[in-house]
C-alpha cells in the first residue's frame, strides 16, 4: 500500500513491556519482523518474553531498569543500539494507575504517579528524539489513555498524568514538523492487563467500574498499524474520539455523563 512504511528489520524499544500493552506491542512488532527491546523492572519476566519472541523467530533484548531513573532509561537506548545497531520506534508506555477521592490521593501518590507516567515519557523521549534527529527518521509512541482526553472521575491524578503526555506529544509534534520524526499519541479505554493488578499491589485496593473494554492484543495491533502509518493520534476503541470531542462542545454536560463511569474502591 503507497505510503506505508514497511517495518521489517526495524527495531523498536518499549518501555513496560513485561505486561499488558507493553508486552502485546512487543509480540505485534517481532511478529511485523521488527526486532524489540524491552525495559521493565520484572527481569524474569522480560526474560520469559524475549526467550517466547526468540523461539518464534524473532529478535528481542530484555533491559532490566526503572523509567523513573534517567540513566536506566539512557542505558536501554545504548545497549538497544548496540545490540540492534539501529533503533526507529520508542514507545513509552510504562504506567501506573490510581483511583480515589483527592483525600485519598496523599503527596507521596501524586508525585509517584507523576515521575513513573509523565517524569517516565520525558525520560524515553529525550533518550530516543536526538538519535531519531540525527538519523532524519524515528518515530515517539506515546502510550497516555482517554483519561488523556476527559478527566475520568476518581482519578484526578491519573488524568493529570495522562493529560501531561499528551500535552508533552502535541507540543514535540509541533517541533518536529518536517523533520522526518513522528510522534504518536495512543488512546486507550479501559484494557485487559495487570494495571488492576498493579494498583492492588502497589496502594492495596481493587477498582470495579463499568465502560467500554478491549484487548491488549487489539491496542497493540492499533499501534502496530500507527507504526506502520504514522498518525499524531490513535483511538483503538473509536467511539472514544467522541468522548474527547464533547468535551471540548460541551465539558459541563459531559461532567455528569462521565461520572457513570467511577470506580469504585474495594479492598484488594
Ligand atoms: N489497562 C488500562 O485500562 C489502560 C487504559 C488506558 C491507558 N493505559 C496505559 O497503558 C500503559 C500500559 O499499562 P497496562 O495497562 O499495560 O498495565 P500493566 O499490565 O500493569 O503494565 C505496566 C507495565 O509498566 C511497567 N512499569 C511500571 N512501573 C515501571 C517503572 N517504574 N519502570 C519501568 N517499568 C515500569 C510494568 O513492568 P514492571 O512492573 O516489571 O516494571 C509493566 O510492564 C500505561 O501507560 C497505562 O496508563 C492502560
Amino acid at each position: 500500500m503507497p505510503g506505508m512504511i514497511d517495518c521489517a528489520g526495524r527495531v523498536a524499544a518499549i518501555t513496560g513491556a513485561s505486561a499488558g500493552i507493553g508486552a502485546a506491542c512487543a509480540r505485534a512488532f517481532a511478529s511485523a519482523g521488527m526486532g524489540v527491546a524491552l525495559l521493565a523492572r520484572r527481569r524474569d519476566r522480560l526474560e520469559a518474553l524475549v526467550a517466547d519472541i526468540t523461539e518464534r523467530g524473532g529478535r528481542a533484548l530484555a533491559v532490566e531498569g526503572d523509567v523513573t531513573v534517567d540513566a536506566d532509561v539512557r542505558a536501554f537506548v545504548t545497549r538497544t543500539l548496540a545490540a540492534f545497531g539501529r533503533l526507529d520506534v520508542m514507545v513509552a508506555n510504562a504506567g501506573i494507575g490510581f483511583h480515589g477521592t483527592l483525600d485519598d490521593t496523599t503527596p507521596d501518590v501524586f508525585l509517584r504517579l507523576m515521575d513513573v507516567n509523565v517524569n517516565g515519557t520525558y525520560y524515553a523521549a529525550r533518550a530516543a528524539l536526538p538519535h531519531f534527529e540525527a538519523q532524519r527518521q524515528g518515530h515517539l509512541v506515546i502510550v497516555s489513555s482517554i483519561a488523556g482526553k476527559r478527566g475520568t472521575p476518581t482519578a484526578a491524578a491519573y488524568s493529570a498524568t495522562k493529560f501531561a503526555q499528551v500535552g508533552f506529544a502535541e507540543a514535540l509534534r509541533a517541533d518536529l514538523v518536517g523533520s522526518g520524526v513522528a510522534v504518536t499519541t495512543v488512546l486507550p479505554v479501559r484494557t485487559v492487563t495487570e494495571f488492576h493488578d498493579a494498583i492492588a499491589r502497589d496502594f492495596g485496593f481493587r477498582v470495579d467500574g463499568r465502560g467500554p473494554t478491549q484487548s491488549a492484543e487489539h491496542v497493540a495491533r492499533c499501534v502496530l498499524a500507527a507504526v506502520k502509518r504514522p498518525r499524531p493520534e490513535v483511538y483503538p476503541y473509536r467511539a472514544s474520539k467522541l468522548l474527547a470531542l464533547a468535551t471540548v462542545a460541551a465539558p459541563g454536560l459531559i461532567d455528569r455523563f462521565i461520572r457513570r463511569f467511577a470506580r469504585h474502591r474495594r479492598p484488594a
